[in-house]
């Protein structure tokens, strides 16, 4: 009896050391589960010497029953901790493949800017905002009637031909001024009137200072006693703002048939002077057409080109710079220049 008992402890300590050098040995996860097997599983040798249990005598077997579940917890913690081993190499090996460097360079994230003449309106806007202007809008799409008739331009009117129009079927045209808006604002309320309307405007035209998509900020100011000075006064004080007190500019006599008298004004770009607004005393039969007394009220209006500020302010040198979206150029307004 205790020769089998004997025996069994000489296995025991085969299994053991058996299975030490087995867990020990074993380098890759996927190879643990048939390791194990070999000790723990149904045909392995630990399940084997339980059914040696069923051969010794009935006294030895608690003893030895006792010996072979210490076996098995010991061989089980073995195979664990080589579990354990293995996982965390794994994962160091997992982690150290797809190691985050510091050093390597962000992702550069592509940012848009304002386009120059939208920063020029914005600011030619909030310019005229402060000085009383309230901002308005007409479409891009007008009838003759309105960029033209009611402008005091009859059909005959040799003004007509100034301006290449982009002409629609049905008396409509793509409108050549922002001057329309002044008749529909009328229009639609009584005096006293003090408006901007900005907006594109469409010319047949094209070279380095012309564009035949250009931008206009038309302005209106309608009240009781509102004179020349008045004109001379905002207009000035305005490119003044814009510009700073030292920037040269001249208001020169000029014509147009919906102002009278009427002027152009220019501003010195440091080489030439640059035409930048029309304005004058808006014509009485203006006034007439859209339902005005001009014994009751005069005013003023004025018509800003903003493609040829923005080209002053950055100091560009053809126009076509605007339209052609080269990044070399709209690059250089990322942020704003002012
Ligand atoms: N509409 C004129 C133009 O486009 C400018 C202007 C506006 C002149 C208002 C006088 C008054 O040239």
């Amino acid at each position: 009896m205790s020769e089998a008992l004997a025996g069994l402890k000489v296995e025991i300590a085969a299994i053991q050391a058996d299975a030490d050098a087995a867990a020990e040995g074993v380098a890759r996860l996927a190879d643990l589960p048939t390791t194990r097997a070999r000790f723990l599983g149904r045909k392995g040798a630990i399940t084997a010497l339980m059914q040696w249990l069923g051969r010794l005598p009935a006294d030895a077997k608690p003893l030895a029953g006792a010996e072979i579940n210490a076996l098995k917890a010991q061989v089980e913690t073995l195979f664990d901790s080589a579990q354990a081993r293995l996982d965390a190499a794994a994962l160091e090996a997992a982690l150290s493949a797809r190691r985050v460097d510091p050093t390597l360079p962000g992702r550069v994230v592509a940012r848009g800017a304002t386009h120059p003449i939208q920063a020029v309106l914005d600011d030619l806007v909030d310019l005229l905002g402060r000085l009383g202007f309230e901002l308005t809008e007409g479409p891009e799409v007008e009838s003759e009637q309105y960029n033209f008739d009611l402008l005091n331009m009859p059909a005959s009117h040799p003004a007509r031909d100034m301006q290449d129009t982009f002409y629609l079927d049905g008396g409509l045209l793509l409108r050549t001024q922002t001057s329309p808006v002044q008749v529909r604002t009328m229009q639609r309320q009584a005096p006293p009137v003090r408006i901007i309307a900005p907006g594109k405007v469409f010319r047949c035209d094209a070279d380095t200072t012309h564009s035949p998509v250009f931008h206009q900020i038309e302005g209106l100011w309608i009240d009781k006693d509102v004179t020349m000075a008045d004109l001379k006064g905002v207009l000035t004080a305005f490119l003044r703002a814009l510009y700073g007190d030292s920037r040269e500019v001249r208001f020169r006599p000029s014509f147009f048939p919906f102002t009278e008298p009427s002027v152009e004004v220019d501003v010195w770009t440091g080489s030439r002077w640059m035409e930048v607004l029309g304005a004058g005393m808006v014509h009485p039969q203006v006034l007439r057409n859209v339902g005005y007394d001009p014994n009751e009220v005069q005013g003023f209006a004025f018509g800003l080109g903003v493609d040829r500020l923005a080209m002053i302010r950055y100091g560009m040198t053809d126009i076509r710079y605007l339209w052609e979206n080269d990044q070399r150029f709209t690059r250089q307004f990322r942020g704003g220049l002012r």
